[in-house]
């Protein structure tokens, strides 16, 4: 269970009514949790940093184990609930992850969800008052079964499609292992800049130095308090995201493109190590996070808002970090939303966009030039697929293969071809890893 003992009273009404329309903008709408929460965060005054912190926590909870919650209440339910109760099925998710998974007290959970349901004026969400009472309460004498049931199959937690993909890529054990680390939160990683010690900022931070370039700390508050931040000594990044520079080699003083770059955590490793970087994204949104993380850490590249398909370097390339856009459902640990708006369709679609930009980028690369390629999906046909394809139609491409030990992490993570793939479990009882996949090809001519 979450500790959450001082986060339990009326007073935050408030934040769980804000907590319904996240959560509701989210599963009805496919809108991402982060953006749905900075919004709700900018536009409600009335939220304080410990609302926030609530709000927060009960979003990603309920999020993270909604497949389970779901089940919880379904069979907590004399009738089911159809699809036009989707507003009642998110106050009671809300009410079962405070008393499952957040150490709410009983009647804190009830109370503020029943009495939120009997204030919404939204059509028959009123009508359902006695009955969400009546199923949170049922959930209340039935917790130990519920929990018991829930920590017993990890693999529940993730939604069919992408539960039967798994099972079929990876096994029912690492699918098991890969759900079971994304029941929790994930800790928080950063990337040392180079020149800095990460055993040091591990003894400053409080943290444990990993892969040798990497701190990971199992808590966090503001980040932007923590020793070395404003200095720009550190970066967050996920270890598994720091991976595809560091497989790049020594860039001092080379002509490096940084593909679908925003919001530039590997940017910044490859113009901390004296690259001359051309950071490219579609997004002038997200460039804008990027700036912003450049100006805070003193490092440069040239910023460039553009479509890769609209693009074209003025001159052939020493090396490339293509990082295409992807599913995500590597970086589930960290964001449970990734699920939503997710269509299998999807999936194939974005792998043919995938094999596009891997073919263009790959033609502006100077021969002996390096190429990376990765995406933070755990899907093969964005990784895998992809890579063999077109290393079959390109006689000019090969594989650099990856040697375990350039990455420095006890985990199985390079392929029988050479590539690497990390998944969410590895690293677990730290707290795991995202999921990525990374391919080194080379040009010879
Ligand atoms: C996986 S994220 C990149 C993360 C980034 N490399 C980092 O380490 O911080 C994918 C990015 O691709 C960008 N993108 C998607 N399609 C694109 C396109 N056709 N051209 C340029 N950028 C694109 C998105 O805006 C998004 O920022």
């Amino acid at each position: 269970m979450i500790g959450c003992a001082t986060m339990t009273n009326l007073a935050h009404l408030h934040a769980r009514n804000a907590a319904l329309n996240v959560l509701t903008l989210i599963t009805s709408e496919g809108q991402p949790m982060d953006y749905a929460l900075e919004q709700a965060f900018k536009n409600d005054q009335k939220l304080d940093a410990r609302d926030k912190a609530f709000l927060r926590q009960l979003v990603t909870t309920t999020l993270r184990r909604l497949q389970l919650i779901d089940w919880a209440l379904d069979r907590a339910m004399k009738n089911p609930l159809g699809k036009k109760d989707a507003r009642t099925r998110n106050y009671l998710r809300l009410g079962a992850a405070q008393l499952l998974f957040m150490g709410v007290e009983n009647f804190a959970a009830v109370d503020t969800t029943v009495t939120m349901i009997a204030r919404d004026r939204h059509r028959g969400v009123q009508a359902k008052k006695n009955m969400a009472n009546a199923v949170l309460r049922r959930i209340i004498r039935e917790q130990d079964q519920i929990v018991a049931k829930i920590e017993s199959f990890p693999l529940g937690h993730l939604p069919k499609w992408l539960r039967n993909r798994w099972l079929a890529t990876y096994g029912e054990e690492v699918a098991s292992a890969i759900a079971r680390v994304q029941m929790n939160e994930p800790p928080l990683d950063l990337t040392i800049r180079p020149g800095e010690s990460a055993d040091e900022w591990a003894k400053k931070l409080g943290g444990q130095a990993i892969g040798g370039a990497t701190v990971r700390l199992q808590k966090t508050g503001d980040i932007r308090k923590l020793e070395g931040f404003k200095e720009g000594k550190w970066w967050v990044q996920d270890i598994a995201a720091s991976l595809p520079v560091r497989l790049m080699g020594n860039l001092a003083g080379l002509n490096v493109a940084d593909l679908c770059a925003a919001p530039g955590g590997k940017t910044m490793q490859m113009a901390a190590m004296g690259a001359k970087v051309i950071a490219l994204d579609r997004s002038s949104h997200r460039l804008k996070r990027l700036g912003e993380n450049l100006g805070r850490t003193g490092l440069e590249a040239t910023i460039i808002a553009k479509d890769v398909f609209k693009w074209t370097p003025d001159a052939p390339l020493d090396a490339i970090l293509l990082d295409a856009p992807c599913s995500a459902t590597g970086t589930m640990r960290r964001s449970p939303d990734v699920p939503f708006g997710k269509t299998l369709r999807q999936i194939g679609e974005l792998a043919e966009i995938q094999e596009k930009m891997l073919a263009r980028a790959f033609d502006w690369l100077r021969p002996g030039g390096t190429l990376v390629y990765c995406t933070c999906s755990l899907e093969p046909e964005e990784g895998e697929m992809p890579v063999a394809k077109f290393l079959e139609d390109n006689k000019s491409a090969t594989r650099l293969p990856v040697r375990a030990d350039e990455i420095g992490i006890d985990a199985p993570m390079i392929t029988n071809a050479g590539d690497v793939r990390t998944l969410p479990c590895y690293l677990g009882p730290m707290g795991g890893m995202d999921g990525f996949f990374i391919a080194r090809l080379s040009k010879t001519n």
